[in-house]
């Protein structure tokens, strides 16, 4: 269940430890209904975890029935609230249903936390047969959580809610080889979200944009060139969610990320001519 594996000396530099006020995150969510796409694994599993602690009311939806009800014990096993559902958020009849059931509900959810996602890291040269790889991540790292947020903004105007989502550090960065059609979409709900959310905010539903670095999950297991680099646990991930529940901040960046951002701008013609010359398999 718990995510233990221990962090080398880079990487508790580059990943500070989080500190979690558990006082703060029990008020925080006190009777709110918290969704969590993409409950079943990785960072959504690890989120729910520390959600079961502070006693919440949790929504999980994702695809592995058998996952989602372990999870689900889980849960409750350390004192949460928890209903699941299964269901594919890129087909659009599923997608519907789920939202359906969700409006039909007394209790609305308070906080929308937009974490499932796929990614792909393909050549655009082996992508020339595969538009697919395009359309599945722009349905469910895009069009899934646009439709959700819609379908929710009216009941977290209501309860004064928060969307969080769970979105990637090289959004901010010049974008990378290989990763055309995962990065797309990933930048397509941020630009999404980031507009939407001067809106939002005046009306009191608060945005958090959380730009994670590498994460040691099974999305990055096929990549055979991440096993060497640092990565984040998933349960610090997870913490920094639930941090960002507690504050209501826009954003939370790793404190390196300034520099990626900058160095982004200042030396982009060399970046572009390194990555132009790599061949990272
Ligand atoms: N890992 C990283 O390095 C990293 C870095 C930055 C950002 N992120 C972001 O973090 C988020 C979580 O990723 P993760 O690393 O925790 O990956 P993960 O372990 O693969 O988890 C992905 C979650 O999304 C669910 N999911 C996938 N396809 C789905 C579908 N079609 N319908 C419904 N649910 C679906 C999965 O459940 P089922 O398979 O049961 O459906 C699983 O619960 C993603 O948005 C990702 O872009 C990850």
């Amino acid at each position: 269940m718990s995510d233990n594996k221990k962090y080398t000396v880079t990487e508790h530099i580059l990943f500070p430890a989080t500190p979690l006020n558990l006082e703060a995150l029990n008020k925080a969510v006190a009777n709110k209904r918290i969704l969590i796409t993409g409950g079943s694994f990785g960072i959504g599993e690890q989120v729910a975890y520390k959600l079961a602690r502070a006693k919440a009311n949790l929504v999980l939806v994702a695809r592995s029935k058998e996952k989602l009800e372990e999870v689900k014990m889980q849960v409750e096993e350390l004192g949460g609230n928890v209903e699941i559902f299964v269901a594919d958020l890129t087909n659009e009849t599923e997608l519907d249903a789920f939202i359906n059931k969700l409006k039909s509900e007394d209790t609305g959810i308070d906080i929308f936390i937009s974490n499932a996602g796929k990614s792909i890291r393909r050549s655009v040269f082996d992508s020339l047969d595969r538009f697919h790889d395009s359309t599945r991540t722009m349905a469910l790292n895009y069009f899934a959580p646009v439709k959700l947020s819609l379908a929710l903004i009216p009941q977290l105007l209501k309860q004064q809610g928060q969307i969080i989502t769970v979105s990637a550090a090289n959004v901010l960065l010049i974008p990378a080889p290989k990763w055309s059609a995962y990065q797309a979409s990933k930048v397509a709900f941020d630009q999404w979200l980031r507009a939407a959310s001067p809106e939002l905010r005046a009306k009191e539903v608060a945005v958090s944009h959380v730009y994670l670095p590498l994460v040691k999950t099974r999305m990055i297991e096929p990549t055979e060139a991440y096993k060497k680099f640092p990565a984040m646990r998933a349960d610090h991930a997870a913490t920094i969610v639930c941090k960002c529940i507690i504050s209501r901040q826009r954003k939370f960046k790793p404190w390196w990320l300034i520099f990626g951002e900058i160095g982004s701008v200042l030396f982009r013609v060399p970046i572009e001519f390194f990555m132009k010359n790599s061949n990272t398999k």
